[in-house]
């Protein structure tokens, strides 16, 4: 089986269409489950010695998840190679050049399928093994504002995680002037959803809401800059982050009444409230929306003095 075999067998089978994530590797392309974008297949083309084969040119491959019990098997199989560039215990590559059996292929193509699907129930048990982990660039881009959840529980332990990932942001002197809320009872969520339109969020579990303090934060001293809505933003966006490395969805939430909300909470007068984060499991059909594709050109926003 060729590439193109397979992309057409991949789009009849699984009726996925690829996306190509990298500009350094144009060509790859990752074949997701619509549901949980997780990977089921990689096809890329590479230098043949990359495999460990000992000739010049470039070869095809597929990389497919496989039972670790299987793996050590088939690797003795024609065509099949420790995986490329992922975990070898858990991944194969096959190369698309005919050496391996097409009939096999299909069969481990199912098999990947099968290992990579999540369901909702599943899916945050899942998705935290350490195997499923996306280097911090697929991460960073892989994240989307999700704006469509489902209703389902946040184990405590995810929610200590991404508040520890807050907590662990790099602020101006150290000073850390912020302050996270963690809105989990019917009570409280209904007085913060009273503030805001964005009713998408109504069925996260939690949402965070981050403040900054100026009087606690670091003062440029040459024009008198304040920094506490920078170091919250900082841990904002590391939460953001953390709540996508752990399967959920989310949204940075601007558009919010501050003042009705400081009112509702007068814990909250002394800050500048910059953000609601709510914490979601996300539809089977939730999408990013077209202006997460929309980029200006890369030299208006990088200058390279
Ligand atoms: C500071 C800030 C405030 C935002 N406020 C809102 C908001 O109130 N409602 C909303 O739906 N999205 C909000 N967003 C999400 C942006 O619209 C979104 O990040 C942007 O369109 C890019 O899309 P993406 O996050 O899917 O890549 C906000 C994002 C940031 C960084």
């Amino acid at each position: 089986m060729n590439k193109s075999e397979l992309q057409k067998h991949i789009a009849e089978v699984y009726s996925t269409a690829p996306d190509f994530p990298w500009e350094s590797t144009p060509d790859a392309a990752v074949y997701r489950h619509e549901n949980n974008r997780k990977w089921f297949a990689l096809v890329m083309t590479i230098p043949k010695t990359r495999l460990g084969i000992r000739s010049d040119g470039m070869v095809d491959i597929v990389n497919l998840k496989c039972d670790p019990l299987l793996v050590g098997s088939l690797r003795s199989e024609p065509g099949v190679f420790p995986a490329y560039h992922m975990n070898k215990d858990k991944w194969i590559s096959v190369a698309l050049d005919g050496s391996a059996d097409d009939e096999q292929i299909k069969m481990l193509l199912d098999m990947s399928f099968e290992l990579t699907a999540v369901t909702i129930q599943r899916k945050q048990k899942i998705i935290s093994q350490e195997d499923e982990r996306m280097d911090f660039l697929t991460l960073a881009k892989d994240r989307y504002s999700a704006r469509k959840f489902v209703s389902g529980e946040i184990p405590q332990e995810d929610i200590d995680k991404i508040i520890e990932a807050g907590l662990c942001a790099p602020t101006a002197v150290n000073y850390q002037p912020f302050k996270i809320w963690a809105f989990e009872s019917t009570e409280a969520k209904a007085k913060l959803l009273s503030c805001t339109k964005m009713k998408f969020i109504e069925p996260a579990p939690v949402i965070f809401a981050i403040g900054s303090k100026a009087d606690l934060a670091w003062v440029r001293p040459y024009d008198q800059k304040n920094f506490a809505d920078i170091d919250a933003s900082i841990v904002t966006t590391q939460m953001m982050l953390a709540i996508h490395d752990l399967g959920y969805g989310s949204t940075w939430i601007g558009h919010f009444d501050a003042d009705a909300l400081k009112k509702l909470f007068p814990e909250m007068e002394d800050y500048e409230l910059i953000a609601l984060l709510p914490v979601g499991v996300m539809a089977e059909d939730c999408k990013p929306s077209e202006r997460h594709t929309v980029s200006k050109p890369k030299d208006e926003l990088v200058t390279v003095l």
